[in-house]
């Protein structure tokens, strides 16, 4: 069985270069891959603690763009544009409060959440992490704009090909993601959902596909030979 190395590459080069937490790097490659983030964005980061991420979507939304970080812990990281972090449980949030706190809706949902794991047989944590996927889509439903993207952490499992077709109703185009930075051990992949249709499912979906797409697309990085580890 595959150890878990706690004091990684990632680790290392999070302590040289200033982040909080590897998982900076998770982040950092959806964002090379996928082009979510741009400048003047206003972002929202829920399970933002200790901020790792709260510090690479500041670098690329620019002082002009606004960070809204959600935790129930206390975030190490002091927003360095506009915006804020706050203490709170994020399926107790009022979606139009959030949406005041940024000053309009938000053009990115960020979610790397995840349950507290038991690491038990039959499935147990992916169900519960794909019980939380479906809360983070619902309340990004809330908050989105137009044309705005999701990305969320969930644990792979059998229910995952579905998570993915009820992200498509809602989305343009919907794909998985695992980045290098995901330690050997994870089964965790990000669910990245770009185009959000504010029509949601009442709208004739243009792509809900989860497979890979092959055709040119318009977003950069997308239809990468592989996006997964494991090259599958
Ligand atoms: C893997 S950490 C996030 C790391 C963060 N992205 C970073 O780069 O620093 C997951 C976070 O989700 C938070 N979390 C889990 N469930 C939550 C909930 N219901 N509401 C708010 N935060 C939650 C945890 O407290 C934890 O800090």
């Amino acid at each position: 069985m595959a150890r878990r190395v706690i004091q990684d590459e990632f680790f290392r080069k999070a302590k040289r270069e200033g982040y909080v937490a590897r998982s900076a790097y998770k982040l950092a490659e959806i964002d090379d891959k996928r082009g979510i983030l741009a400048k003047g964005f206003r972002v929202l980061d829920l399970g933002c603690a200790p901020g790792s991420w709260i510090q690479v979507a500041a670098e690329r939304i620019g002082p002009r763009g606004t960070l809204v970080g959600v935790d129930l812990k206390q975030c190490e990281v002091k927003v360095p544009c506009k915006g804020e972090t706050f203490v709170a449980d994020a399926f107790k949030l009022d979606p139009e409060d959030l949406v005041d706190r940024a000053g309009g809706r938000f053009h990115v949902v960020l979610s790397d959440m995840a349950p507290s794991t038991t690491g038990a047989a039959g499935g147990t944590d992916h169900a519960r992490s794909v019980q939380l996927c479906r809360k983070v889509l619902e309340l990004a439903t809330g908050v989105l704009r137009e044309n705005g993207s999701l990305v969320m952490k969930v644990l792979e499992g059998e229910a995952y090909p579905s998570l993915l077709q009820e992200t498509g109703l809602h989305f343009r185009h919907v794909k998985g993601l695992s980045p290098r930075a995901s330690r050997d051990v994870s089964t965790e992949i990000f669910v990245i959902a770009k185009g959000f249709r504010s029509g949601g499912a009442n709208e004739a979906p243009r792509r809900q596909s989860h497979v890979a797409p092959r055709a040119p697309d318009p977003v950069s990085g997308w239809g990468a030979d592989s996006d997964r580890k494991d090259g599958a």
